[in-house]
């Protein structure tokens, strides 16, 4: 099992959160990441993520995400992503869970389960085919995480758990670290100090281009 953040995808060039620099410097999450900013101005909110629909044309998978695709030769690798982009399956893992949503789909602002592939702009107007707004299909802050029941069952039965780009500040999410069965080999890939880390996992203190092909051949040929 591997779970991954903005981290991994930082040197495909897509902004993290809450580093330097990051998304959250720039934005207010209450003013493009939540259901009442959506109420309140939703063109401000659709305008912020057709920003980051239009990027994701240009990124490309980095050696972190192929990397993961090269452990599925011997491994049954499974990935709970709290990225929103796709790159782990334009890289080529075949098992992605999604935790916070995709930029490619787009759904109805009425039924959650009413979900579309969409990867164009959504304006204002843009309408679901129960006649509501469409709205990025994204979890925003204060939503409930439909998948999480899911990435917690599937950390629970993991033997290898490897958290790789994520500050572990988001809950639900950030709990599945203390998910895993005890016997569990547990891998921490992240060039900063993660807090929220329990200290029994192995922390791999570099970026992620570096530190996960590293430890995908160390995995590889233990798995000989
Ligand atoms: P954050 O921005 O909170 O954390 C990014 C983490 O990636 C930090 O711990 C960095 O140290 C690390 N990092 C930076 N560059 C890296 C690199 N090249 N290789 C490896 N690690 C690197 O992003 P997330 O933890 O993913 O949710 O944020 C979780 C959620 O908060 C997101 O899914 C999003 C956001 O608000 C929603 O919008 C619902």
């Amino acid at each position: 099992m591997v779970l991954t953040g903005a981290g991994i995808s930082a040197e495909s060039g897509i902004s993290t959160f809450r580093d330097n620099g990051g998304l959250w410097e720039n934005y207010s999450i209450y003013e493009v990441a939540t259901p009442e900013a959506f109420e309140k101005n939703p063109a401000l909110v659709l305008d912020f993520y057709n920003q980051r629909r239009r990027q994701l044309h240009q990124v490309q998978p980095n050696a972190a995400h192929l990397a993961l695709v090269d452990l599925e030769a011997k491994y049954d690798v499974k990935i709970i992503t709290q990225n929103i982009d796709n790159l782990h399956e334009k890289a080529g893992s075949s098992q992605v869970l999604h935790l916070h949503g995709e930029l490619f789909k787009a759904r109805s602002s009425r039924n959650p389960n009413l979900i579309i592939h969409h990867e164009t702009d959504i304006q204002l107007g843009d309408l679901a085919a129960d006649g509501s707004q469409l709205r990025p299909h994204v979890v925003w802050f204060g939503e409930a995480v439909p998948a999480m029941e899911e990435a917690a069952s599937l950390v629970a039965h993991a033997d290898i758990f490897i958290v790789i780009g994520t500050s572990l500040n988001v809950y639900p999410a950030a709990g599945l670290v203390d998910f895993c069965k005890p016997n569990c080999e547990k891998y921490l890939v992240n060039p900063e100090i993660v807090y929220n880390i329990p200290k029994d996992y192995r922390v791999i203190k570099e970026k992620a281009g570096i530190g996960v092909p590293a430890l995908v051949k160390e995995l590889l040929q233990k798995g000989e």
